[in-house]
């Protein structure tokens, strides 16, 4: 950790202390990413109620300490530093009541377990609902937002809103829970009709590199029905590295990390990525991927 981040620790641990559920001071973060990159977070907390999460959300901004949430990490890069502040795990939030045709689901449960239960769009995606909500995930069969009833969410007041499904900004891989910050705790879907999910985890594990750690694709699609990895394969990067942080030859649209990758390799390729589409198509690709601290 940085000069100072042990004062920053104890403070944390001094603040939520009384908390139910789980703290964890001077966390390192990689294990938390499915890219398995990053430095120590000053404190991981991680709560089992709703009513928790949403008291240390309080206390972190009353005493001016950064905070974020983390699900199941699966768009994340935490830079080599860490993150001096309070991460806050959705993972201990696993309700899951069916009622009236809709499934209200904490913001913690797997998405695999949805996708399993009626929302087959969403088979092969990695990390759980709440991240699944607050991107929009999806793949090219339809996104979360198809099957969204409400959404309840925290606002920065400290009161727990639910939000109606017209409410919710859903846009292309963007909510307005992501454009705000608004941690996500529980969200009611609507089931789709059932569909067998072998087939298309098949096509996934086909196309994608899903034996090393990644965090799926790093750049939006850039729309106009262009792929923003068939744009970085025409431009031969395939198999590019910087450290051991590798453009993906299985899916160009992947980077992969091959055992020591540092963020900084990770924000180097993407850099390069970007500058060699841009000069060769003319399109800049945003990222998909969340920069922790950005
Ligand atoms: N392509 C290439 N080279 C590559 C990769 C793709 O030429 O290295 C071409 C493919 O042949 C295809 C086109 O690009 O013609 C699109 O590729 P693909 O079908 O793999 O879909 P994608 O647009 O790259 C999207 C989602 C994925 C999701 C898949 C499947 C985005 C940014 N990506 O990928 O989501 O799994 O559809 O539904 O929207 C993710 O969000 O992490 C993710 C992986």
């Amino acid at each position: 950790m940085e000069a100072g981040a042990g004062d920053g620790a104890r403070a944390l641990q001094r603040i939520l202390g009384d908390l139910p559920g789980e703290l964890r001071v001077g966390e390192p973060l990689a294990p938390h990413t499915t890219f398995r990159i990053g430095g120590r977070a000053y404190a991981l907390y991680r709560p089992t109620a709703e009513a928790a999460l949403a008291e240390a959300v309080v206390r972190a901004r009353t005493y001016g300490f950064p905070w974020r949430m983390v699900g199941g990490g699966s768009k994340l890069l935490v830079p080599d530093r860490g993150f001096p502040g309070l991460v806050l795990s959705t993972k201990g939030l696993v309700s899951w009541v069916e009622r009236d045709a809709i499934l209200s689901a904490g913001a913690g449960v797997p998405l695999s377990r949805v996708a399993r239960w009626g929302a087959w769009q969403l088979a092969g995606i990695p990390g759980t609902v709440g991240g699944a909500v607050a991107m929009n995930a999806g793949t090219r069969h339809g996104s979360i937002a198809d099957q969204v009833a409400w959404v309840q969410a925290l606002l920065p007041t400290g009161r727990v809103h639910t939000f109606p499904r017209d409410e919710c900004g859903f846009t292309y891989r963007d909510s307005v829970f992501r454009r705000l910050r608004l941690p996500v705790l529980a969200v009611g879907l609507r089931r789709q009709v059932w569909r067998d999910l072998a087939p298309l985890l098949v096509e996934r594990a086909r196309s994608q590199p899903l034996g090393l750690p990644s965090a799926g694709c790093v750049f939006r699609n850039p729309g106009d029905g262009k792929s923003a990895g068939w744009l970085v394969d025409q431009c031969g990067l395939k198999g590019t590295r910087v450290g051991d942080a590798v453009v993906s030859e299985h899916h160009a649209n992947f980077i992969c990390n091959l055992g020591r990758a540092r963020a900084s390799d990770v924000l180097q390729l993407v850099d390069h990525v970007q500058e060699q589409v841009a000069t060769r198509f003319g399109v800049w690709l945003s990222l998909e991927l969340e920069v922790v601290g950005e």
